[in-house]
């Protein structure tokens, strides 16, 4: 199906969704597929939510885009709605995960620069992923996304995951640092779910040195880890946060949040795009928000996300070859002791749609709109792939 005209940056398994329902997609001879993967944590409320259909209908009906030249009060609305459920005071709005995290980029750049600093450095992790874009793959911390890109964008400063004195030891030898950007969990490279203190150990020492905590929400965000954002399990503040993919669930759409005196960096000028927070994409972040608050959907994903967790610890919990099975909310992770690539076409072949990272882990991120049955399906496909996988001769 992928033709001579696409250009390889992908290659796709052998099929193509013509339709889809809640956790459900539906191929174009009908067969039907479960989705633990929601399109990589974009369609949180799953395929077809008459709540998103509905919004798209009726502002595709009104108005689609103007400028950002002229005032959008589905725009505003939207950023009072993230701010006052984030803790942050202003918001910017972009059109996708990497584009969301550039701004976060600049803004501590500019934050550095405000204060003399000439070559204002981030600290970032191992193991991070924050995007494709040159400054953001600059900033993960994963060889094989930056080779063949070089030279890399200056200025990061890439420190083990989950190593609070690596991070000390930055701040005591490099008097550059303006930030830290971190994910609260690995999504790319792996769900790994750091220690309880991390967050808040990271906090204390951004505020020692008058550094941004700058947290990568992108994939944890809009309730899918059991809180609306991941850094609400400890009791933390970031001072800049960045979403996208569920807070469209599926219509493209990044935010970069920010407080204090991270809010008052960017300026007119020093940051725009055209798209940005235009009426239909505002319109379907609020009915996003509307519809994850009517529906609990944060209990929601902690509940699955336990139920799951334990159905795979039965399933798959003690098997030769299974290492480590962990999550949080509805990000989870079975991590073997081999590459097991080819578990997502042996799922598929299940109909059941998982994804592969970091080599060895299994990731599941299903709709937040799962049912209990649908989680027991899961489980029970996904056990049957996986020791099917590991008998293999
Ligand atoms: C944590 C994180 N940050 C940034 C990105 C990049 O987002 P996008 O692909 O929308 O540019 C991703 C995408 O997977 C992500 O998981």
């Amino acid at each position: 199906m992928t033709t001579s005209f696409q250009m390889s940056t992908l290659s796709p398994l052998p099929v193509a969704f013509v339709r889809g329902s809640g956790a459900r997609l539906y191929d174009d001879r009908n067969n039907e597929y479960l989705d633990a993967l929601s399109g990589i944590a974009v369609c949180g409320l799953g395929h077809a939510h008459p709540a998103i259909t509905a919004a798209i209908c009726d502002q595709a009906g009104k108005l689609l885009h103007t400028s950002n030249w002229y005032e959008i009060p589905l725009q505003a609305q939207l950023a009072e709605r993230l701010c006052r459920l984030a803790g942050m005071e202003k918001a910017f709005f972009c059109n996708s995960g990497a584009e969301a995290n550039e701004a976060a980029i600049k803004l501590a750049r500019l934050f550095g620069h405000q204060r003399k600093i000439l070559n204002p450095g981030i600290v970032v992790m191992e193991g991070s992923f924050h995007g494709r874009t040159l400054a953001t793959l600059s900033a993960t911390g994963n060889r094989r996304i930056q080779a063949g890109f070089e030279p890399l964008v200056q200025g990061f400063y890439c420190v083990p995951y989950n190593d609070l004195q690596a991070v000390r030891h930055v701040a005591g030898h490099n008097k550059e640092i303006v930030a830290v950007l971190v994910e609260p969990i690995t999504g790319e490279g792996g769900i790994h779910i750091p220690d309880a203190e991390y967050l808040a150990g990271l906090r204390r020492i951004c505020d020692d040195h008058g550094w941004l905590l700058m947290l990568d929400e992108i994939q944890t965000g809009m309730c899918r880890t059991g809180k609306w954002f991941a850094y609400q399990h400890e009791k933390v503040l970031p001072d800049v946060i960045t979403l996208a993919k569920s807070l469209g669930n599926g219509v493209p759409i990044g935010a970069c949040l920010a407080r204090a005196a991270a809010a008052q960096t960017l300026k007119p000028g020093t940051q725009a795009t055209t798209f940005g927070g235009n009426p239909l994409v505002a319109r379907v972040g609020l009915a996003v928000i509307e519809t994850l608050e009517s529906g609990d959907y944060a209990q929601r994903a902690a509940a699955l996300g336990t139920r799951l967790l334990e159905g795979l610890q039965r399933g798959l919990g003690g098997v030769a070859g299974v290492e480590e099975i962990r999550g949080r909310g509805l990000m989870l992770a079975i991590e073997l002791d081999r590459p097991c690539k080819e578990i997502m076409q042996r799922a598929l072949e299940q109909r059941l749609l998982v994804n592969v990272t970091a080599d060895k882990v299994v990731r599941l991120l299903p709709p937040l709109v799962l049912t209990d049955a649908e989680a027991d399906m899961l489980v029970e496909r996904l056990v049957r792939v996986v020791r099917a996988f590991l008998e293999k001769p």
